[in-house]
C-alpha cells in the first residue's frame, strides 16, 4: 500500500509500446511530481517489473502489439498483487471494455491525454484502491472477530455443560444414591414419605440437568453422533409445531471431529430456527450424504421463501445466516442459500470431513 506521508512520491510504472507516447507520459507524469520507475513495452516485462519494483500504480495501454495485451498483463497482475491498474487507451470498443471490467481497473484515460485529466485519474485510482484495502482489512478483522465469537461461545458452552455434568450432576447422584441406602423402615410413615418426595425432588433435577446439558452442548456425550444430536434438535425444536421435517442420512457416517460436527449442527439448528420463526412451512427437508471426503447438508423448507438481497430491516440484527457462513468458512467448508418469495428457502452446505 501507498504510505501517504507527504514526503514519499507515487511510484508508477507505464506499461507502452509507443516509445514516443511513453516518453512524453513519462515527462508529464514527472512534472506532476510522480516517480516514473520504468517503462515496460511488452506485458511480459511489466510483470517482471512489477514483481521487482512494487509500484504504487500501474499505467497499463490495453493495445500492445507483441505478446500479451494489456487486459491478459493486468489480468495476470490482479491476480496477484494488489496494485491498482489505470488503462490507457486510444480507442476501445464494447468488447474490450467488457474484458477490461474483469480486471477490476481503477479508471480509464482515453489517448491523446491532458495533465489535468492524467493527474485526477491517477489520484482517483489511489484513492479508490485506500479506501478498498482498508475496506478489506476491516472485513478481515470482522470475520476474524466473529471467528473468535463463535469459538468463545463454542468453549463456553462446553465449559458450562462440563461444569453442569461434573459437579451438579455428579453431586446429586451422590445425593441420590446415599438417600436410597438409608433405612427408614423402623421410623414412622411421614419421614417415609418425605424420603420418597426428596428422591422424586432429586431424580426430576437430575432429569432437568441431563436436559441442560443436551440443550447446551448435546455432542459432549462421547457416544453421541452428529445424526444423534439432529434428531435431538428437531424434536426439541417441534415439538409442539405444525412443520412435518424430514431427514434423509447415509446409514453409516466415519467419526467426524468435534469441531467439525459442532459446527455443523449448529448451522443445521440456525437454518431450523428461522423455518420456525420465519418461513411459515409446512415441511422441511434436511438431506446430509457424504462422499470423497465431503459432507453435503440441504436444508430446504416449503416456506413463503424471501429475497436474500433484500433482507428486511426490523429493529433487531440479523446474525443468523451470517454466522452460519462463518461456521462454515471456520471448518474449511462453505454454504449456499437461495430463496425467493413464495418459492421456499433452500440451504447448501458442502464441509471437508475431518476424523476423529
Ligand atoms: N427459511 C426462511 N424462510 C423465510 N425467511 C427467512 C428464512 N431464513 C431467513 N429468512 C429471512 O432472512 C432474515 C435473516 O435471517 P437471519 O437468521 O440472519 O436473522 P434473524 O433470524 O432475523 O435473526 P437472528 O440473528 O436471531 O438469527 C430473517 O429475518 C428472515 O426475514
Ligand atoms: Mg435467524
Amino acid at each position: 500500500m501507498r504510505e501517504d506521508t507527504g514526503s514519499v512520491k507515487t511510484k508508477i510504472l507505464i506499461v507502452e509500446d509507443e516509445n514516443i507516447v511513453a516518453r512524453d507520459i513519462q515527462q508529464r507524469l514527472r512534472s506532476l511530481g510522480y516517480d516514473v520507475l520504468s517503462i515496460a513495452s511488452t506485458g511480459e516485462s511489466a510483470i517482471s517489473q512489477t514483481e521487482k519494483n512494487r509500484p504504487d500504480l500501474i499505467l497499463m495501454d490495453i493495445k500492445l502489439k507483441s505478446g500479451m495485451d494489456g487486459i491478459e498483463t493486468a489480468e495476470h497482475i490482479h491476480n496477484r498483487l494488489d496494485i491498482p491498474v489505470v488503462y490507457l487507451t486510444a480507442y476501445a470498443d464494447n468488447h474490450t471494455l467488457e474484458r477490461a471490467k474483469i480486471t477490476e481497473p481503477f479508471g480509464y484515460i482515453i489517448k491523446p491525454v491532458e495533465d489535468t485529466e492524467l493527474k485526477s485519474a491517477i489520484e482517483l485510482a489511489l484513492y479508490r484502491h485506500t479506501t478498498e484495502v482498508k475496506l478489506k482489512l476491516e472485513q478481515q478483522r470482522v470475520k476474524e472477530l466473529t471467528h473468535k465469537i463463535i469459538t468463545a461461545q463454542e468453549e463456553e458452552r462446553l465449559y458450562l455443560a462440563s461444569e453442569i455434568h461434573d459437579d451438579l450432576l455428579q453431586g446429586l447422584v451422590a445425593v441420590l444414591y446415599f438417600l436410597q441406602m438409608i433405612d427408614l423402615s423402623s421410623l414412622d410413615q411421614k419421614t417415609q414419605n418425605q424420603k420418597k418426595e426428596l428422591i422424586k425432588i432429586i431424580k426430576s433435577s437430575i432429569g432437568r440437568c441431563r436436559g441442560l446439558i443436551s440443550e447446551i452442548e448435546p455432542l459432549r456425550e462421547p457416544k453421541m453422533g452428529l445424526i444423534q444430536a439432529i434428531k435431538k434438535s428437531i424434536d426439541q425444536k417441534f415439538v409442539n409445531a405444525d412443520i412435518k421435517v424430514h431427514l434423509d442420512y447415509p446409514e453409516k457416517i466415519a467419526k467426524i471431529n468435534l469441531l467439525t460436527k459442532t459446527n455443523i449442527l449448529r448451522i443445521i439448528q440456525e437454518a431450523l430456527t428461522n423455518v420456525q420463526k420465519h418461513a411459515d412451512a409446512t415441511e422441511v427437508f434436511i438431506k446430509i450424504t457424504t462422499s470423497r471426503g465431503k459432507l453435503r447438508l440441504k436444508v430446504k423448507d416449503n416456506g413463503i421463501g424471501f429475497n436474500p438481497k433484500s433482507i428486511p430491516l426490523k429493529t433487531s440484527p440479523h446474525y443468523g445466516l451470517l454466522t452460519m457462513r462463518e461456521r462454515a468458512q471456520l471448518i474449511g467448508g462453505e454454504l449456499t442459500l437461495s430463496s425467493r418469495p413464495g418459492k421456499g428457502t433452500t440451504i447448501k452446505g458442502i464441509f471437508p470431513l475431518i476424523f476423529r
